[in-house]
């Protein structure tokens, strides 16, 4: 949305959806009531490529009330929320450049309108910011970026790596109170959340293929269970798949879990996950999902190549008849279904993903120019103390180290 409104209405049913938001947001309701009254980002161009929504605009709003001056695009054509978009422009007059459904060409057209304000600080989901600036931009004025997302990381550390990387990122998935949290309570939720909403399916009693089984994987895997699905985990790493299997789910590679599964959700990062031979193995009916970054883990092609009739059955709902009349479902797109047709993660969890990018950015202020090149981890000790403000906002209270303790812990000699 091209810093213009069109649609009022929506800009405040916007409003009042991030509004709502705020209430589950506390630890960054916290961060913003300080950084209102101190100021710490007075001035700072923040250019910001993360989904549209209403936890998004929580943190922009969150940076503008720190002194910021903040640009929007989406970080995937799917996943814009535009009244959120709207809200954002109206209220907040935070420069939004995202709409739901746009082709790649204003994908990037909007991505190129967030690096025209020449950001000092990026933030990234997915690292599509910090790729247009390497391969295109400018980044002589950008002090350091910050990073959502497991995908993205994974492309910086590559970047780093090979290196071609030109400022520090800040690789905020590395955060314990991001990934443990959002990645496995967030994504097991919210993944579920889109199937269930495009589909109606019910998991009870339902084969569901968890492909890849990381924090995203498992979070997906505990929740299809706990739903009474029978789940099955593909898994190429040993370590993970054995770990899957301890965890008390059914391991086999996808060519014979194909045959099986009822719904099939991708979370590896990877590219070909399901391919044409998968396919061939499906059941009549089967569901076909992605929740990775990209919408690269669900060979479309392939599926396009094997099919002799497509039609859009429901919402975010395709349906793919293959030579011989087996029909599959793919959702979404392939596109991240959490987004694509729901919501994304609950406020609840994102409170603690953005409150690690807005405490990020503040960081980042104060440690100008002392950032060495590369991707770092955000210090432990915000880490923990988000941890700490999440808790007393839940009213959890826990107990503490005694001097003996410490001191006994702090100890090597045997006897001592
Ligand atoms: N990624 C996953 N869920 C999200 C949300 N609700 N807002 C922003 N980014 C997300």
């Amino acid at each position: 949305m091209d810093c213009d409104i069109k649609d009022i209405k929506q800009a405040d049913s916007g409003k009042l959806r991030i509004d709502w938001a705020e209430r589950n947001m506390p630890v960054l309701r916290l961060i913003r009531e300080r950084f209102r009254k101190q100021k710490p980002l007075t001035g700072v161009r923040v250019g910001c490529c993360l989904h549209v929504t209403t936890e998004t605009a929580n943190l922009m709003e969150t940076l503008k009330a720190g002194g910021a001056e903040v640009r929007l695009c989406a970080s995937n054509p799917l996943s814009t929320q535009d009244d959120v978009a709207a809200s954002l422009v109206k209220h907040t007059k935070i420069g939004v450049f995202a709409i739901r459904g746009e082709n790649n060409k204003t994908y990037y057209q909007h991505i190129a309108a967030v690096l025209a304000n020449d950001p000092q600080i990026t933030m990234d989901d997915g690292a599509d910011l910090v790729s247009a600036l390497h391969t295109n931009g400018d980044s002589a004025n950008v002090w350091a970026g910050l990073e959502e997302t497991t995908t993205g990381v994974i492309r910086l550390r590559a970047m780093a790596k090979d290196g071609v990387l030109k400022f520090p990122v800040i690789a905020i998935n590395d955060s314990e109170t991001k990934h443990f949290f959002d990645n496995r309570y967030g994504t097991g939720q919210s993944t579920l959340d889109g199937i269930l909403r495009a589909t109606n399916h019910l998991l009870a009693g339902s084969k569901v293929v968890v492909i890849g089984y990381g924090w995203c994987g498992r979070g997906v895997a505990i929740r299809a269970k706990g739903m009474g699905a029978d789940v099955i985990v593909c898994e190429v790493e040993p370590v993970k798949a054995l770990e899957a299997v301890m965890d008390g789910y059914r391991v086999m590679p996808l060519a014979q879990a194909a045959r099986e599964g009822d719904v099939f959700i991708t979370l590896t990062g990877d590219i070909a996950v399901i391919r044409a031979e998968h396919f061939a193995r499906m059941k009549d009916g089967a569901v076909v999902a992605n929740s990775g970054h990209f919408n690269v883990e669900i060979d479309i092609e392939a599926l396009e190549k094997m099919s002799v009739k497509k039609r859009v059955i429901r919402h975010e709902v395709e349906e793919y008849t293959l030579k011989g009349g087996k029909r599959i479902n793919l959702l979404g797109e392939g596109r991240l279904i959490n987004l694509a047709a729901a919501e994304g993660h609950p406020a609840m969890v994102m409170d603690m993903s953005f409150a690690n990018q807005a405490l990020g950015v503040e960081h980042i202020v104060k440690n100008r120019g002392k950032l060495s090149l590369g991707v770092h981890a955000m210090p432990v000790k915000i880490d923990k103390e988000i941890a700490r403000l999440k808790l007393l906002s839940m009213g959890v209270k826990i107990d503490r180290l005694t001097p003996e303790q410490k001191k006994y812990l702090a100890e090597w000699k045997m006897g001592t």
